[in-house]
């Protein structure tokens, strides 16, 4: 598999980051993860504008020559990988770059290290037609869950204890609410309302999140952005996730509840289907 890594494509293989790195040592750095439907990047300008909004909040400069950057080299390791006439993702990292280990940041002279690959993908498909499980976990993370950043311990042990327990996603909650879901968002619908956290400093602000914000205003859908009671759960409709690699999953159950009638719910179908429509 051939790989971007500090200006060159080179094979997977030979692709070495130094022990230094700040992103090893420090998880100091961000990243993205894009779709790419038969060679064409999803929402690829989102992504780009969350990426400059997270290495502005960690202080780190723009490592690419332009805005386009990150898209052209996504391309070009769809084509030189054979993903083109097929489903993919693509993962963007950049951290702070190698330099001895100190906490305070490292000569300005340090160049960021910059990684993308990507991958071929496919969607839980048989998941989505029989509805997920998820399991609520304690969300113990940082003020600043608005930036992607490659400290995802809580997210990863979050994320275990569902997959020990069977389940496909962690609902995180914090003070009796919910935010978002362990590497997803999460949708609650009652009475005909879908309810999503709002996007504040305590959730990531998903790109699948926005454009499904779209979706169902076009769909006569309303919504609100606000949090949502952990116990609001117990009497939903629906629950379903978005994300870049679930699209729309419907939640069926959650601590071994059953959610409404216990199968995919007509809001989560009626997204899923507008966005496969959007993706193309
Ligand atoms: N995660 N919330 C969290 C904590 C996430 O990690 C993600 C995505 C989302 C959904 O964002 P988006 O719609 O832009 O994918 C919400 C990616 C997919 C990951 O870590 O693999």
């Amino acid at each position: 598999m051939l790989v971007y890594l500090n200006g060159e494509y080179v094979d997977s293989s030979r692709a070495l980051v130094s022990v230094d790195d700040r992103g090893f040592l420090f998880g100091d750095g961000v990243y993205e993860v894009t779709r790419a439907l038969r060679g064409r990047q999803f929402e690829p300008e989102r992504h780009t504008q969350r990426l400059r909004r997270g290495l502005d909040g960690l202080d780190l400069r723009w490592p690419f020559a332009d805005e386009r950057e990150p898209e052209e080299i996504g391309r070009r390791l769809l084509e030189e990988n054979a993903l083109v006439g097929r489903d993919a993702v693509i993962y963007l990292q950049v951290t702070r770059g190698a330099a001895p280990r100190t906490h305070h940041f490292p000569p300005e002279s340090t160049r960021p290290t910059v990684y993308l690959a990507a991958r071929a993908f496919s969607a839980p498909e048989e998941l989505r037609a029989r509805g997920a499980d998820a399991i609520t976990h304690p969300d113990l993370r940082w003020a600043r869950c608005d930036l992607k950043t490659v400290n995802l311990l809580p997210n990863v042990l979050a994320k275990q204890a569902a997959t020990a327990a069977g389940a496909f996603e962690a609902v995180f909650t914090r003070d009796g609410l919910v935010t978002e879901g362990a590497n997803t968002n999460v949708w609650v619908v009652a009475d005909g309302v879908a309810r999503t956290h709002p996007a504040t400093h305590a959730i990531l602000g998903g790109v699948t999140r926005d454009v499904v914000l779209e979706l169902a205003a076009s769909a006569g859908i309303p919504v609100i952005e606000e949090p949502v009671r952990v116990d609001a759960l117990w009497s939903a409709d629906e629950v379903f996730v978005t994300s870049t690699t679930s699209d729309v999953m419907p939640v069926v159950r959650i601590d071994g509840r059953t959610i409404g009638a216990g199968a995919p719910g007509p809001v989560a179908r009626t997204l899923y289907d507008a966005l496969v429509a959007r993706m193309g």
